[in-house]
């Protein structure tokens, strides 16, 4: 296994149009619909940095920003901003790319945590990572408190041993 890697290893591009048997009663992409994209996509992006099977231990903040209107394009970029023993952080932003006016205008942000797993399905080691843009910095930094925030909401972690998080707070 690769030991060190870059969070740009893992960008993964899912680029799809609404159908209406995607959308909701407004004639909007159906929030569950955009969830199942943005899922498969991280995951993609997980498998290509631990080089392992993984699966989905938690959905964290999305923030559905804007409705996504039937046929547009959406652009979902997925890249694990950081690694920690055997789960990854994995950011996800959506797109709406309009080729005729030329614009991408952002809708949808969410972060999703993934574990890689061995062939008995028990959380294995996967590379460290190093980001390198400024962006993938900020990301990284932020990872552990949200992973502590993560973990107090499932009852993972005691409030109190969320000495990360607390540090926001002094
Ligand atoms: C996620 C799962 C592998 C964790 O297994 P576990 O035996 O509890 O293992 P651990 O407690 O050692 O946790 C493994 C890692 O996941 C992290 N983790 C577990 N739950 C988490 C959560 N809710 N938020 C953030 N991180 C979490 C742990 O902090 C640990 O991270 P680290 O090794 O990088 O420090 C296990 O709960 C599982 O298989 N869940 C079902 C996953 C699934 O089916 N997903 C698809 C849903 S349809």
């Amino acid at each position: 296994m690769t030991t060190q890697k870059f969070p740009k290893e893992s960008l993964t591009i899912l680029t799809n149009i609404v159908l209406p048997n995607e959308t909701n009663a407004l004639g909007n992409l159906f929030g569950g619909e955009l969830l199942a994209r943005m899922d498969r996509a991280c995951a993609i992006a997980a498998a290509r940095h631990s080089e392992s099977s993984v699966v989905t231990a938690s959905v964290n903040h999305v923030s559905f920003d804007i409705a996504i209107p039937l046929a547009s394009i959406v652009v979902i970029e997925a890249k694990v901003s950081r690694a920690f023993t055997s789960s990854m952080e994995v950011y996800v932003d959506v797109w709406i790319d309009n080729p005729i006016n030329k614009t991408k205008l952002k809708a949808t942000e969410a972060i999703y945590t993934f574990v890689a797993v061995d062939a008995n399905n028990k959380p294995k080691a996967v590379p460290a990572i190093f980001p390198e843009t400024e962006l993938e910095q900020k990301r990284f930094e932020g990872a552990l408190r949200r992973k502590q925030l993560s973990l107090i909401l499932s009852n993972r972690m005691k409030p109190e041993d969320a000495t990360e998080l607390k540090k926001i707070f002094n």
